[in-house]
């Protein structure tokens, strides 16, 4: 069974040949950062116009790497939501326009539920049931998860993503975008006991929040006075290392505990990792730390991954394919999606 998958929910175009749910015969991802990085964030408008360019390149070269033909495949997977709508509708009015051109089966998938079966496209996938962490640019979120296609959600975050509060930080510290994996590798020259960031673990929840954090660094940065632009540059600044350091130890803090909590409260003794912030160094060190300290199983994806990625569509796709699930001509992109 080989399906071709397509994610076009923000601003990557991805694509990917799968088979069997498992094993990933091509997957190429098409970044946009060049073209966002100078706004300091994502410009949708931008970005749709991008994934128009970009979606057939990317396809064609997801099937040549994969060497199968387009009338060799099984089904196509596309992402229909969550995202940014005008991103959406690229990946799913294509995948509508190749299905039916080709007679390919369609079906839908989550972005959620995508990220959360990354873990299975590695070589050892989690058996069930599990919990799954999902901390990306647009979701925080902690689910059990019972089965495929069954979940129960146990918090998502109240304000902020955890992802999107990465974003905004290393905006302040005039670092540049995407922000993540920027604080990640400042963070490892800093002290991150410098500063005592909150931690909001909002009690008797599973949720997140992480917007009172994001206020408190502007606050620290505003009362310290960055060097202006065009002086020093503020990765070489102790200041910025110390303060990135200092935030991110408060983002992994709550990240940890809250998986923890949710191991000794629901009895689970798997925890599957996913989305771009589960790529972060300090992050996966310190959920293997407690993993060992309470004897539980821990997947980390690789982080090609953690981030966006279409293989993870084909992946969750393969499953909806096997349960008889197809779109019709109908599929309309959802900004907003439950799982
Ligand atoms: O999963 P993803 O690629 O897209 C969404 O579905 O949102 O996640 C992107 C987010 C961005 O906010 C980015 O800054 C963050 O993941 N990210 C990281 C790292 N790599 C990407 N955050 C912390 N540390 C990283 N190494
Ligand atoms: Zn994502």
């Amino acid at each position: 069974m080989v399906i071709l998958g397509i994610d076009t929910s923000c601003d990557d175009t991805s694509s990917a040949v799968v088979a069997d749910g498992r094993r990933i015969l091509s997957s190429v991802v098409s970044s946009q950062t060049d073209i966002h990085r100078k706004y300091g964030g994502i410009v949708p408008e931008l970005a749709s116009r991008r994934h128009i360019e970009m979606i057939w390149p990317v396809v064609t070269e997801a099937l040549e790497t994969a060497r199968v033909p387009l009338d060799s495949l099984d089904a196509l997977a596309v992402c229909h939501g969550p995202g940014l709508i005008g991103s959406l509708l690229v990946g799913c009015n294509f995948a509508k326009a190749v299905g039916y051109a080709r007679k390919l089966p369609l079906v839908g998938v989550n972005h959620l539920e995508g990220h959360m079966f990354s873990a299975f496209l590695e070589e050892e996938p989690p058996e069930f049931p599990f919990l799954s962490l999902i901390v990306s640019g647009g979701h925080t979120s902690l689910y059990l998860v019972h089965a495929f296609g069954s979940y129960t959600e146990l918090g998502r975050t109240r304000d902020d993503a955890a992802g999107e509060a990465y974003d905004k930080v290393a905006k302040l510290l005039g670092l540049g975008y995407p922000g993540g994996p920027l604080i990640d590798r400042l963070a490892k020259s800093g002290n991150p006991g410098a500063f005592n960031f909150p931690r909001a673990y909002v009690p008797e929840s599973f949720d997140f929040s992480f917007s009172g954090l994001k206020t408190a660094v502007r606050s620290v940065i505003q009362g310290a006075g960055l060097p202006a632009a065009g002086q020093t540059p503020p990765e070489e600044t102790s200041l910025v290392r110390d303060i990135a350091a200092s935030f991110q130890a408060s983002v992994v803090d709550v990240l940890v505990r809250k998986v923890e909590w949710a191991i000794v409260g629901k009895g689970i003794r798997r925890v599957v990792l996913s989305g771009g912030v589960s790529a972060n160094g300090e992050l996966r060190k310190r959920m293997k730390e407690m993993a060992e300290e309470r004897e539980v199983e821990l997947f980390l994806p690789s982080p090609a991954l953690c981030t966006d990625n279409a293989a993870m569509i084909a992946a969750a796709g393969h499953h909806r394919f096997l349960a008889g699930e197809r779109a019709g001509l109908d599929l309309n992109p959802k900004a907003y999606l439950p799982l």
